[in-house]
């Protein structure tokens, strides 16, 4: 269970990376925060491309920055998505699939500039996954 200590430090990451985000085509800036299994906090925004497919979002880029940081192995224990926007935004499905490969029962939390808040867990965002195991 994520302790709020652990939750306003990734509420401040994601709101720090959304500021950051380079999202000029869709004018709308995410930014995300994992928790990893050794308590550090890893933080990405999204960076949209002019060929806008190659655009990527900000969990995975959160999620990427762990992995490239070394932690071994890396775990995801929580991700937290801020947009400021007035309701909270849920990761899109590509983002479910990777949170998956390092957090398969991580937890979720969508956060935003209006009261609500979205919590629940990768395994209800993504049931019956595709993973590792499978290729075991
Ligand atoms: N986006 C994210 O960063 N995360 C999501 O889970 C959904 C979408 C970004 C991608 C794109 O830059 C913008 O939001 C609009 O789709």
């Amino acid at each position: 269970m994520l302790s709020d200590d652990d939750l306003a430090r990734l509420l401040e990451a994601a709101r720090g990376a959304a500021a950051r985000a380079y999202a000029p085509y869709s004018g709308f800036r995410v930014g995300a925060a994992v928790l990893s299994g050794r308590g550090e906090v890893f933080a990405g925004c999204n960076v949209e491309n002019a060929s806008y497919g190659l655009t990527i979002c900000a969990e995975r880029n959160a999620v990427f920055g762990l992995v490239a940081s070394g932690e071994a192995p890396p775990t995801v224990l929580a991700v937290l998505i801020y947009t400021p926007t007035p309701t909270p935004t849920a990761p899109c499905g590509a983002c479910r699939q990777v949170l998956n490969e390092f957090g398969p029962g991580c937890e979720v939390v969508s956060a935003c500039d209006g009261p609500e808040r979205l919590r629940t867990t990768l395994d209800r965002l993504l049931p019956d996954a595709f993973g590792p195991r499978n290729l075991a």
